[in-house]
């Protein structure tokens, strides 16, 4: 209760402040713009929208019409905290140098969150990393950030020694072109269903995944590396350790395209360093904020936690020995997996009045 009170009196002594987002009309950024709006928990004066510039493009806030132009560095350097919701290529080019000036930077790529400089943060699991000498914070991996939150407490209670992944990962995971052409294969292949042949799909229409997705499940996210692990598969690994402060945690993963439009899945099968029981992890898991628990013999689909800030947990059991559960999550990958954890990044700035 103290910890709220706290908090609103700090949120209504915050100043209205400058906000620059920067891939504000991308899938994530146009979630974050939308959360800014609803949360109504951010004192934002002025909303600074930027896109990549190739095309008009606006955005919505709070019943206007913003021009989202190309980034704008005279427009930047006067917000008091940037949004980095565009790439990797973007962000390291312009995210450190706005960190210098001392704004306040939250960038959503993976540009920055191996670097063990810069604070990786989930507000529920590791606040405690942020520093107010620190203004370039990295988000995590969208696959990353729910199992980190759903399994913390059992990490911390019974010492995770290995966890095991398959991820079932939609479409706007990948963006805003991926999930273009998906619903133009579906189109395609509907039409082609419908005529009796065979669904096949021309070379050209995926350029954004590795094969078509309408219809399929593709095994890669992201290119391959020598021994055969994607880059999503050696991000929730590296990011996983860093965010539980965990060197030695065992990390696999099978990272799966699936065709969702929104909201990812996993199945994770986790190592404990002590014996406990399923009914103890859902104890321990009903008390970490930010989760929704489903009861035994009901389980969260993406479908159904599509546009829902929770992460949800289901199915947990035992596995083959004592000190193995098994859980099944779903959430949604552009609200906890991405805009939701920078805007509660950013909340947790202003609760310990950082921004000004
Ligand atoms: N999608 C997810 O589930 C997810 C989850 C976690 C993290 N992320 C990360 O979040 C970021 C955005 O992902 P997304 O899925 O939202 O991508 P997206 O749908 O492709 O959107 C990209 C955004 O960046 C803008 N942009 C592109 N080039 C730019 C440039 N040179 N300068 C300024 N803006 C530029 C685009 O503007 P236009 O509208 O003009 O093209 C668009 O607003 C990426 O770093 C991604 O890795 C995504």
């Amino acid at each position: 209760m103290k910890h709220s009170a706290d908090r609103s009196s700090c949120l209504k002594k915050a100043p209205s402040l400058r906000v620059g987002v920067i891939g504000a009309t991308g899938m994530v950024g146009q979630e974050l713009v939308r959360l800014l709006e609803r949360r109504g928990s951010f004192p934002v004066g002025e909303l600074v929208p930027f896109s990549s510039g190739s095309q008009r493009r606006t955005v919505s806030f709070r019943g206007r019409r913003l021009a989202a132009g190309p980034v704008d560095q005279a427009a930047l350097a006067s917000c008091s905290l940037v949004f980095f919701v565009s790439s990797d290529e973007v962000s390291r080019r312009l995210a450190p140098g706005l960190a210098g000036r001392g704004i306040w930077t939250i960038d959503d790529s993976s540009a920055f969150r191996l670097d063990p400089g810069v604070p990786l943060v989930i507000p529920e699991v590791n606040a405690h990393v942020l520093k107010r000498s620190s203004r370039l914070i990295a988000g995590p991996n969208c696959t990353m950030t729910p199992l980190a939150v759903a399994a913390v407490a059992l990490h911390r209670g019974a010492g995770i020694k290995e966890v095991r992944l398959a991820t079932y990962q939609s479409v706007s995971g990948a963006g805003r072109s991926a999930l273009e052409e998906f619903f133009l294969q579906v189109h395609e292949k509907g039409r082609l269903r419908v005529e009796g042949r065979a669904p096949v799909l021309g070379g050209s229409a995926h350029s954004a995944l590795p094969g078509p997705i309408a219809y399929n499940v593709i095994p890669q996210v992201g290119g391959f590396d020598a021994e055969g692990r994607s880059v999503e598969e050696n991000k929730v690994a590296g990011e996983l350790r860093k965010v539980w402060e965990a060197p030695s945690l065992k990390v696999s993963v099978t990272a799966v395209r699936v065709p969702v439009v929104r909201g990812h899945a996993m199945a994770a099968w986790l190592t404990l360093g002590r014996p406990l029981s399923p009914a103890a992890a859902r104890a321990a898991i009903s008390r970490t904020p930010g989760l929704k628990l489903f009861p035994d013999g009901d389980y969260p689909t993406p479908l159904a936690v599509a546009d829902t800030e929770p992460v949800c947990v289901g199915r947990i059991r035992k596995g083959a020995t004592s000190r193995e559960l098994c859980l099944w999550l779903a959430y949604d990958n552009l609200l906890k997996g991405a805009a939701l954890n920078s805007v509660q990044i950013a909340e947790e700035l202003l609760r310990r009045g950082w921004l000004a």
